[in-house]
């Protein structure tokens, strides 16, 4: 069954140049992109999206990194595409992700990961809410 994601290329991927590879990986993946847009968040907003991580210590210092520069946020459609979607990012860490994988090409460490996507249907929901209006997801 076609599943959606919300795909985040964050700062450091986005700075280094690397958005087109990564874009690129995701298609030839079998991935379709429903809607996507190139944005600066600020502090905010960057706190808003990872409400659900506020009381955790690096919560200050991600919405700093994640407001420093510019993102590409997509939403992302394929079967199982959730599941399949953090399989190809990798680990969290680079330093724990398979080869092959988007963080272990592009990312510099847990923090500075190149990449998010959602982690379950309700994180998905949530997450594609935040960014996308329902007229851009037809
Ligand atoms: P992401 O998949 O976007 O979800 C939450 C983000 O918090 C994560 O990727 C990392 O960018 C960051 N993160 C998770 N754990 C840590 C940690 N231990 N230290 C710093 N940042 C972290």
């Amino acid at each position: 069954m076609k599943e959606r994601t919300l795909s985040i290329i964050k700062p450091d991927c986005v700075s280094a140049h690397n958005a087109g590879k990564v874009i690129d990986i995701l298609e030839s993946n079998g991935f379709s992109i429903i809607a996507m847009k190139k944005i600066h968040l600020t502090k905010k907003q960057a706190e808003g999206f990872y409400i659900v991580h506020k009381e955790r210590p690096f919560y200050d210092s991600l919405t700093t990194f994640m407001s420093e520069g510019p993102v590409v946020v997509m939403v992302l459609e394929k079967d199982n595409a959730i599941a399949d979607y953090r399989e190809l990012m990798g680990a969290t860490n680079p330093k724990d992700a398979k080869e092959g994988t988007l963080r272990e090409q592009f990312a510099t460490d847990i923090e500075r990961n190149a990449v998010h996507g959602s982690d379950s249907k309700e994180s998905a929901d949530f997450e594609i809410g935040y960014f996308f209006s329902a007229l851009e997801l037809v």
